[in-house]
């Protein structure tokens, strides 16, 4: 037992030093975030006007950034520098008070809940109950729901009330993949943001600037060919792709 709980304490350890890619390179700030300027913009000037939606809808396929985006508006909702000024801003200047434990999922005032295991109406009454209460030390209580698409009929429902008019701490940010099984009532109380794939232009911009490759091989962009796998390199110089002789070609006509 002793030996089992030591190898997981070792494997622990060795697991801390590891960060997936998604996570390693997830955005920290709304001028990482690549090609969602339109999003950006209007978060910016609703800041600004002290327009802000009681609730907002981030919607796209897979890995499009909606958990990222997310947690970027809670940062922003709830950014306050270390000397307890400012106020909601997509500018970050400094890391301020809740920023490392919101980007993190740990802030207390930041609940995430993913509704693909949380679908029952008693989740959705914990939120309820619970948003009633202050945040501890946030601005703005802020509850982000993932895969949103999840939650039953009744849950649902018994969002509603809630939504349509929260306690003034109170901000809900949702997230899903699958818009069209939201309920039009939940979605008409939201402000909603469409996140679209990033262009390919953008995409080469960012991967030739930053970060800056280990050992740079060109100066120019990456071409087609030197991102292809070692693997697809070889399939080209197989035997059965090289392409027939005119000759050849004739004779098989
Ligand atoms: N617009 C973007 N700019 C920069 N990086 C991005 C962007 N969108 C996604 N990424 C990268 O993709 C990773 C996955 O993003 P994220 O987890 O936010 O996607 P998701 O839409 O929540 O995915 P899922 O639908 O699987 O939950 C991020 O950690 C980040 O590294
Ligand atoms: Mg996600």
């Amino acid at each position: 037992m002793a030996e089992a709980g030591e190898t997981a304490k070792s494997t622990g350890q060795k697991d801390a030093g590891h960060a997936a890619l998604a996570r390693k390179y997830r955005p920290r700030t709304f001028s990482e975030l690549i090609g969602q300027q339109a999003m950006v913009q209007t978060l910016k000037n609703a800041f600004a006007a002290d327009r802000i939606a009681q609730a907002y809808m981030l919607t796209g396929v897979r890995g499009v950034g909606k958990t990222t985006t997310a947690r970027l508006i809670a940062r922003g909702l709830n950014y306050e520098t270390k000397d307890g000024a400012g106020g909601p801003t997509v500018d970050f200047d400094e890391e301020g008070e809740h920023c490392r434990a919101i980007l993190e999922g740990r802030h207390l005032d930041v609940i995430e809940m993913d509704a693909a295991s949380h679908t029952g109406i008693d989740d959705i009454r914990e939120i309820i109950d619970s948003a009633h209460y202050k945040p501890n030390t946030a601005r703005y209580k802020v509850y982000i729901i993932d895969e949103v698409h999840m939650l039953s009929r009744q849950a649902f429902n018994g969002l509603l009330k809630t939504l349509e008019e929260p306690p003034a701490h109170v901000k809900f940010i949702f997230a899903t993949t699958e818009v069209r099984k939201v309920p039009v009532t939940v979605l008409s109380r939201c402000q909603r943001f469409d996140l679209k794939r990033i262009e390919i232009e953008p995409l080469v911009e960012h991967l030739t600037t930053s970060p800056k490759p280990r050992t740079p091989r060109s100066s120019g962009p990456p071409s087609i060919s030197s991102r292809n796998p070692p693997k697809a390199r070889c399939a080209t110089r197989s035997p059965f792709s090289i392409a027939p002789s005119p000759s050849l070609a004739a004779a098989w006509t």
